[in-house]
């Protein structure tokens, strides 16, 4: 993309902003919006634009010769992938990686912004990195990921944190070889967030962490606006890649030897619905990932909302495409969820859930829930609790509910105590341990196939790997079945994993049977 592409893409100016100034608002004007949900929901009206050219620059190449670079991820698998692009883009320009950030000349904190306590860590790494950077006045500290597309966010780094030197959005990572030019030439604070709801940018450079799994993006941002939740604001519009884009990944992943992929995106089941040159859905690319010689397909994460019959008949076909459903419900009572903006009732997910279960009858589900949602009555957790029981979930992260600037639900009174909203979540968590236990016990005894990803991060006199369910397995076998997909017999289950003895090393034949 050259720098006339770029501008005419419209809103898209870097800034920068100087560290003693004390009225920042003028920086914002072009670059940066606040998270409104005003705005947010008159989108659509633009335009996103593919590039499938990117290109370093031959004036950034070799920047990052004798330098290293560190990237500290939070947040969720997007973000990951994300780091993983940026780790590309520093390779491409010579930096080399480092696993510490004593060695870095480049430290990157890549945010979440998803809950109070993710965006606490991130302000004290910064507290921990300024020590370093007094120390070392030419190392370059970067905020980026989901936390430099909140206002506030911008504003409190620009007054409080001035060890940081550059902070850039979730929309242009690709500008990263830009951003870190200014920063090393400006003794001032780059901010270059974009307000922009993001392009689809093909043909990034990545270095992916390992060469067993691999995460594929296969759509950007959220539409659903849920009422508690940033993401729509920090990740903006739904924009799907192109299905052959896609596939062509996937094919180069599976001739590299890669294993197992997990397509992802904030609501993987509204993919192709933003195409309107083509009827293409989910359904359609799981239909045509199945062909493609990897022996696992997982996506995540599935809003119950889009969750299609075609979908599921597809699901049920199995091969490479897994038993294994993350199915986020959030809360048991059709109540909550009407004030969550989550679209569906306790009933129709139990229905959705009904079906997919006819349709594969072993298949293992997974969720997420909130407690402590605004007023949320004792009634209305109750009811959390025995949907769980009903749907013997066989994990879930669960979560207190926390207020996010410039969502709805932050404007919500709350009356209920923080005690309260804990001793529910101790709760919750029994149950969940409960019956993630349950879902354990039924394999002992069992032969299961796991996929090996290396030593225990325990014992590394063992190894472990994930079942397509995705179920932990611990046991001893020679070094040599890392990568590959074995059988192991469980001998023990415990809650969070299982513990076997290796049987043999599943032939190829066998598995895209
Ligand atoms: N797109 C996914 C969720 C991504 S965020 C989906 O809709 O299923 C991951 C999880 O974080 C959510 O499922 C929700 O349980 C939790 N979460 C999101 N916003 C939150 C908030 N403000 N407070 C507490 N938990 C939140
Ligand atoms: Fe957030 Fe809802 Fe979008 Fe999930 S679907 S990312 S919870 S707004
Ligand atoms: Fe967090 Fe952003 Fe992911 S807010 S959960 S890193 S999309």
């Amino acid at each position: 993309m050259n720098e006339e592409q770029r501008l005419s893409i419209g809103e898209v100016k870097p800034a920068i902003a100087n560290k003693e100034e004390k009225d920042y608002s003028q920086y914002f004007q072009t670059v940066y919006e606040p998270p409104s949900l005003k705005k947010a929901r008159r989108r659509g009206g633009e335009e996103v634009s593919y590039f499938d050219d990117f290109e370093i620059d031959e004036r950034f190449k070799g920047m990052g010769n004798g330098r290293k670079f560190y990237i500290r991820t939070y947040g969720c698998q997007m973000n990951e992938h994300d780091t993983e692009v940026m780790a590309g883009i520093f390779s491409a320009l010579g930096y080399e990686a480092t696993t510490t950030v004593d060695d870095a000349d480049v430290i990157l904190l890549n945010t979440c912004a998803i809950r109070e306590n993710a965006e606490n860590k991130v302000f004290g790494e910064l507290g921990h990195l300024k020590p370093l950077k007094q120390r070392n006045p030419e190392l370059v500290i970067g905020v980026c990921g989901c936390m430099s597309q909140e206002e506030s966010v911008v504003n409190k780094i620009l007054q409080t944190y001035d060890q940081v030197d550059m902070i850039f959005g979730t929309h242009n990572i690709h500008r990263l070889p830009n951003i870190l030019t200014e920063a090393y030439l400006s003794k001032e604070m780059v901010v270059e967030v974009w307000s922009k709801e993001g392009d689809i940018i093909e043909n990034l450079p990545k270095v992916r962490h390992g060469d067993i799994k691999a995460w594929v993006n296969i759509m950007y941002g959220c539409d659903k606006f849920c009422t508690y939740c940033i993401v729509p604001y920090t990740r903006g519009k739904e924009r799907s890649r192109r299905p052959e884009d896609i596939i062509q990944e996937v094919r180069h992943l599976a001739a590299q030897g890669y294993q197992e992929i997990t397509l992802l995106g904030q609501n993987v089941n509204a993919y192709g619905k933003d195409f309107d040159d083509l009827n293409y859905r989910l359904a359609d690319l799981m239909d045509d990932l199945r062909y493609i010689d990897i022996p696992r397909v997982r996506f995540t994460t599935s809003h119950p909302w889009d969750f299609e019959d075609e979908l599921i008949e597809v699901l049920a076909k199995g091969g490479n495409l897994v038993e294994h459903i993350h199915l986020p419900v959030q809360s048991g009572s059709s109540s909550i969820l009407k004030i969550m903006g989550r679209t569906y009732t306790r009933e129709s997910y139990i229905e959705l859930v009904e079906k997919i279960r006819k349709a594969i009858p072993d298949v293992a589900l997974t969720t997420d829930i909130i407690v402590g949602f605004p007023n949320e009555t004792d009634e209305q957790f109750e009811e959390t609790l025995t949907l769980f029981e009903e749907m013997k979930f066989e994990m879930a992260f669960t979560y207190i509910y926390s207020p996010r600037d410039g969502t709805p639900a932050a404007r919500m009174e709350d009356n209920i105590p923080m005690d309260v909203k804990k001793e529910r979540l101790q709760r919750l968590n029994k149950v969940v341990n409960k019956y993630a236990a349950k879902a354990m016990d039924k394999y002992e005894g069992e032969i299961v196939e796991v996929l090996v990803e290396g030593e225990s991060k325990k014992n590394d006199e063992v190894l472990s790997g994930y079942t397509r369910k995705n179920k932990l397995v611990n046991f001893k076998a020679p070094k040599s079945v890392i990568g590959k997909l074995v059988k192991v017999k469980v001998t023990v289950a415990r809650t969070w994993s299982l513990n076997g003895e290796f049987l043999h090393v599943v032939e190829r034949e066998e598995v895209m049977n």
